[in-house]
């Protein structure tokens, strides 16, 4: 099972300057929640955004042609490569950025896209179009405001048709 994981904002922005656009604390619970036990897989540029510091209780997997070590993680070179070779019964969730997304959409079984209400100036990184005839939306939380941010958010999950 390859699943996405992402926050985004009305025009699907996820980053600005290397880094998230925000500081949500519930989504940040709710990623940790969904994604725990789990293996994550992101890019070399997400993996130096958390201070190149593997999420715990979480098998780490990094995409990079250019990184040859990293602590408490796997590297991998070919990101197709190791998306097909993925078992089925195992759950893998591709947790960014930008580069990585556009290039897993395709190939995802499953999308929680977290919904921020708001249009970040100046974000420089964006999740890919959602086709609607390709994915149907199967959750949708109740708005929630964050508390620390003050941002509304809506969480959900899409299924490929
Ligand atoms: N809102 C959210 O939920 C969310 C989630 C995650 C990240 N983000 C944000 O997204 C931004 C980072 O995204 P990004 O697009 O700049 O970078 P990225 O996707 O995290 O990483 C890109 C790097 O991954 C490696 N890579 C990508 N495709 C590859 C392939 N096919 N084979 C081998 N290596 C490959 C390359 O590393 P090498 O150059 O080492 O080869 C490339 O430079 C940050 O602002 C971050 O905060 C947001």
């Amino acid at each position: 099972m390859i699943n996405i994981i992402v926050a985004i904002d009305k025009n699907n922005a996820i980053g600005k300057n290397g880094d998230m656009p925000w500081h949500i604390s519930t989504d940040l619970k709710y990623f940790k929640a969904t994604t725990m036990g789990a293996a994550v897989l992101m890019g070399r540029r997400t993996w130096q955004s958390l201070g190149c510091r593997p999420l715990p209780k979480r098998r780490n997997i990094i995409v990079s042609s250019t990184l040859k070590e990293a602590q408490g993680a796997e590297i991998t070179p070919n990101l197709e490569e190791f998306i097909k070779n993925w078992p089925k019964e195992e759950t893998l969730f591709i947790i960014g950025g930008g580069e990585i997304y556009k290039s897993t959409i395709n190939l995802a079984d499953k999308l929680y896209i977290t919904y921020v209400n708001c249009e970040v100036e100046g974000a420089d990184t964006f999740f890919p179009h959602i086709d609607e005839s390709v994915w149907s939306k199967v959750e949708e939380s109740e708005k929630i405001v964050d508390e620390g941010s003050n941002l509304e958010i809506v969480f959900t999950q899409y299924q490929r048709k």
